[in-house]
């Protein structure tokens, strides 16, 4: 039995020491505790099991920009589930309510940089094929978006920018 939470001041060191484990550095657990220090991030879930976080999330805020206009949009990144629960299940739960929770919070665009083959399950599509990609180079297959409004899509073409914290990863 998994449940989904947003984070709490106490979850700090565990949400740090499962992204260390489950990503085998501390670049992204770094991250996350950067974006939580500048007040960057627009969401954070855990996953609890037995009373343990094994899994989290974070959301954080990119700019698509094209010529002098600015959409604003929200990035995945970044996702880590505990080595021994990984493939049962919770990394897709944290994504469906991680992606739940934007929507109602009234985000139209969510982008994503990561494994082709997992995240089209929910819903994401080559970002390319709209017109957007990241600013750095990445195989086009890997960088993704997912409207959560009808006819986001339509609206927005141009290049995705992470927060700063992003460049030190
Ligand atoms: C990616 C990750 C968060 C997925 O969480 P999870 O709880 O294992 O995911 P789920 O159980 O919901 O889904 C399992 C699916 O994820 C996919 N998947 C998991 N790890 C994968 C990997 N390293 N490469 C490609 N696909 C992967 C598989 O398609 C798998 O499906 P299958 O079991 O049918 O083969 C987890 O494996 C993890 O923490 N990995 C290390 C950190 C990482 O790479 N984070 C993602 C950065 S974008």
């Amino acid at each position: 039995m998994i449940r989904i939470r947003s984070e709490l001041p106490e979850d700090v060191e565990a949400i740090y020491s499962l992204n260390q484990e489950a990503f085998e550095g501390t670049a992204e657990a770094n991250l996350v505790n950067n974006l939580r220090t500048s007040n960057a991030m627009t969401l954070s879930l855990v996953a609890i099991k037995n009373n343990e976080i094994v899994g989290h999330i974070a959301f954080s805020p990119v700019t698509i920009e094209y010529d002098r206009a600015t959409v604003n949009a929200v990035g995945l990144a970044p996702m880590a589930v505990s080595p021994e629960f990984q493939r049962s299940g919770i990394g897709s739960q944290l994504v469906e309510e991680g992606l739940n929770r934007i929507r109602t919070a009234g985000h139209d665009l969510v982008v994503v940089l990561g494994h082709p083959e997992y995240y089209p399950r929910f819903g994401f599509v080559p970002a390319k094929k709209y017109g957007i990609r990241w600013e750095h180079d990445v195989p086009e297959e890997a960088f993704m978006i997912k409207e959560l409004r009808e006819g986001a899509l339509k609206e927005v073409r141009g290049t995705v920018k992470y927060r700063p914290e992003f460049n030190e990863v």
